[in-house]
């Protein structure tokens, strides 16, 4: 068995004084008590890279991604850090894929962290509202939202009784800014981002951060805009610690963005200590 909060092959991976330091509730006795994470959208591009830090830092993981094949991949890469890993491949806008998710966390032992990765463009390549289908703006609103709630509400029993509970959204600046043809995927995260301010408002137990991690060279990006030249955008693995300041330091639930985390003040006290639009 790892010795406690020791992350394989590293130092201690969370700070001292960290909410989960101490053994989490629920875990059987003898058993590992590594925190876990459910992280949707993982076989590539921010989710992958988000998944490799935190097998790092020694988490064990629940990984979700449709295509099978490239999330095997990834999920065998990962558990080639020493974490437990358990991919799961399925569309997250199924009810019985997100139950499935969850029972694996429910298996390693509990549920810490809730990553809203996966997503849908709506349009590939992304097209003005005139011509953007109604039925690709349901498919936006489906995975962006409806898929994102389903996850979450499967999941509360396992992030309350945590003791250290969090939920990331990973958002979009198409949430707040209007940008052409970003209109119906930045509708949906513009919904995203108001369902996790809502939930933070009820659920007080929990961590509820809404992220928008900045323009990343990925293949939702390519995809959305293709005469784009994205070779001079972030990789996503740039983009990562962001996400990792957020669970070391656990400032108060909101939105945040990436840029403004990876430049931000020394002291984290909550979106209000960051120019966070
Ligand atoms: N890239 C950017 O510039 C940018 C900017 C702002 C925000 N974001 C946000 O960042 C997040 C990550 O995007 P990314 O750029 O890293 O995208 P990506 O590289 O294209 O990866 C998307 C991941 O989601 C999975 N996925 C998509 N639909 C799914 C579904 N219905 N069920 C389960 N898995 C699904 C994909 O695998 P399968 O296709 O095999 O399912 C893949 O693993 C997204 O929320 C995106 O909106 C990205």
């Amino acid at each position: 068995m790892r010795p406690e909060h020791e992350a394989p092959g590293a130092g201690p991976f969370l700070p001292w004084g960290h909410p989960l330091e101490k053994r989490l509730p629920g875990r059987p006795e003898g058993t590992d008590v590594m925190p876990v994470a459910i992280i949707t959208g993982a076989s590539k591009g921010l989710g992958r890279a988000l998944g490799a830090a935190l097998a790092g830092r020694g988490w064990d993981l629940v990984l979700d991604a449709r295509t099978a094949a490239a999330l095997d991949a990834s999920g065998r890469d990962l558990a080639g850090r020493g974490v437990r890993v358990e991919a799961v491949a399925g569309d997250v806008t199924q009810a019985g894929h997100r139950a499935d998710l969850v029972a694996a966390a429910h298996k390693l032992g509990g549920l810490d962290l809730l990553v809203n990765n996966a997503s849908a463009l709506g349009a590939e390549p992304l097209v003005r509202l005139e011509e953007l289908t109604l039925d690709g703006l349901r498919q936006a609103l489906e995975t962006n939202v409806v898929a994102a709630l389903g996850l979450i509400q499967e999941a509360l029993p396992l992030l309350r009784a945590s003791g250290a509970g969090t939920v990331v959204d990973v958002s979009s600046d198409a949430a707040v800014e209007a940008y052409e043809t970003w209109g119906g995927y930045g509708a949906s995260k513009a919904a995203l981002d108001h369902l996790s301010a809502v939930l933070a408002a009820e659920e007080p137990g929990i961590r509820v951060w809404a992220v928008d991690p900045g323009d990343m060279r990925t293949d939702l990006y390519e995809a959305a805009v293709p005469d784009d030249d994205a070779s001079g955008r972030p990789a996503p693995e740039t983009v990562v610690p962001a996400f990792l300041r957020l669970l070391d330091e656990r400032p108060a639930s909101g939105r945040y963005s990436a840029p403004s985390l990876l430049d931000g003040p020394a002291s984290l006290d909550g979106p209000s200590s960051l120019d966070v639009r």
